[in-house]
């Protein structure tokens, strides 16, 4: 894929619905008793490996047009034993959530992803679901392929090495199938999707601080979802539009659920023109999202906001290479172990477009301002280092080539279109 300087981008445009919950839809849709219709799913890769997963578990799941989906629900008890192993693709969600369901079910599987999936680090579920009675091995215990097999499981309370949803999930979905309370104690809020979702299908859920409580129910009653637009896939107009030149751009119906909307902050730390309007709540809160291109000064992001703009990061990356001063990035170490290590790969395009970018233990400092010119960008297969660099072409001079580009798939399979309409 080529890309030019950018001389403004306009217009009004909806980027897809929320992979987090998209994911969660469909996973506790088929643990539910009745059918859910989910409305603004998210098509991507991702999203797509869990539906075939639990087709593969017995779970009948119509994939309409317009992004409707039908999920008939089994019930907690009624996955059927897959007769392979099922893949979750490059999908970190599928994998460590599917995992805690797994772990409660009557039957044994072995989950495999790609080689990104293979590389990354599942230690950190096996030690908690183990803990909790399950029959779970992994290679030298830390990575997939992992075979989970049927095992008796009880409550425990857990405190979280770190602030990770993808594992609190899989431990709070594991404790549906335990046989007293699940405690998970996180170091800093993440994501609650899970949590509101249970408490929408009627599971008691109690929040304290960072101390989630769930207890198993007897059922699960399914619900219809609505879901909202992702702010992940939001946040790379929301720079575009805040470094380009000229730029309006307006998102509709995008979630804001307040452990997602730390990108916000930042930006407007920053100096960006943000506007939020038309707020609602649909189980999520969402509104319509309008950035004005304005002069971007530099900031400090670390502690409990890296949760809330984990996988924003790289964008804000190149949302700091385009402000005026110093950029600091700390806490972040997790982006280590995401579809690629983020950190290096955002130092390394950032510096062949002439970003002054220095890679730290734990994130990176960016002094910016500098002119950035136009090279051929590599994505390391990772969807968000694709996009983040394409809006970063936008704003260098010269051409741009970015290798690879079909990765954006995984999460946001119309994207080049979508820049395109708005004027990129
Ligand atoms: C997700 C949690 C985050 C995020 C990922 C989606 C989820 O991962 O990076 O894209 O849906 O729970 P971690 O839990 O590993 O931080």
């Amino acid at each position: 894929m080529k890309l030019q300087h950018s001389t403004g981008l306009t217009g009004t445009i909806t980027v897809p619905g929320d992979k987090s919950v998209s994911h969660r839809a469909v996973m506790l849709g088929a643990l539910s008793d009745g059918v859910t219709h989910v409305t603004g799913f998210l098509m991507g890769e991702d999203c797509l490996s869990t539906i075939d997963c639990f087709r593969k578990m017995g779970v009948q799941i119509e994939v309409g047009a317009d992004h409707d989906v039908t999920v008939h629900g089994v019930g907690l008890h009624g996955l059927q034993k897959p007769s392979a192993r099922l893949y979750t693709g490059n999908s970190g969600t599928t994998t460590r959530l599917i995992s805690g369901i797994l772990a409660g079910q009557p039957f044994a599987t072995t989950l495999t992803g790609d080689a990104s999936i293979e590389k990354r680090p599942m230690g950190r579920i096996i030690r908690p679901l183990r803990e909790m009675g399950a029959d779970i091995t992994g290679v030298d215990d830390k990575f997939c392929p992992l075979s989970i097999g049927p095992g008796h499981l009880h409550g425990i309370a857990y405190t979280l090495p770190v602030a990770s949803a993808q594992l609190k999930s899989a431990i709070l979905l594991a404790g549906l199938y335990a046989d007293g309370p699940t405690t998970v104690i996180e170091p800093a809020p993440s994501r609650d999707h899970t949590e509101r979702m249970l408490r929408a299908l009627g599971c008691r859920v109690d929040t304290d601080g960072c101390r989630i409580t769930v207890y198993p129910p007897e059922k699960l009653t399914a619900r219809d979802v609505a879901v909202p637009a992702d702010i992940s896939s939001a946040a790379f107009f929301l720079v575009a539009g805040a470094i380009v030149p000229g730029s309006c751009v307006t998102i509709q119906g995008v979630g804001v659920n307040p452990t997602r909307d730390g990108v916000l902050e930042v930006l407007r730390s920053m100096g960006a023109d943000i506007t939020l309007s038309n707020l609602r709540d649909d189980g999520e809160p969402i509104c319509d999202i309008t950035v004005r291109a304005s002069a971007l000064h530099g900031t400090e992001i670390g502690g409990a906001l890296i949760p809330r703009l984990i996988d924003e990061l790289p964008v804000l990356a190149v949302a700091a290479a385009c402000a005026q001063g110093e950029t600091v990035i700390r806490d972040a170490a997790e982006l280590k172990v995401k579809e690629s290590n983020r950190i290096a790969a955002m130092v390394t395009e950032l510096t062949r477009a002439g970003a002054d970018v220095t890679e730290t233990d734990d994130g990176m400092v960016i002094r910016g301002g500098r002119p950035l010119h136009g090279a051929a960008f590599q994505t390391y297969h990772d969807h968000r280092i694709a996009m983040s660099m394409a809006v970063c072409a936008l704003v260098c001079q010269g051409e741009s080539e970015i290798a690879d580009d079909g990765v954006v798939a995984i999460s946001y399979p119309d994207f080049f279109d979508a820049l395109r309409r708005l004027g990129g």
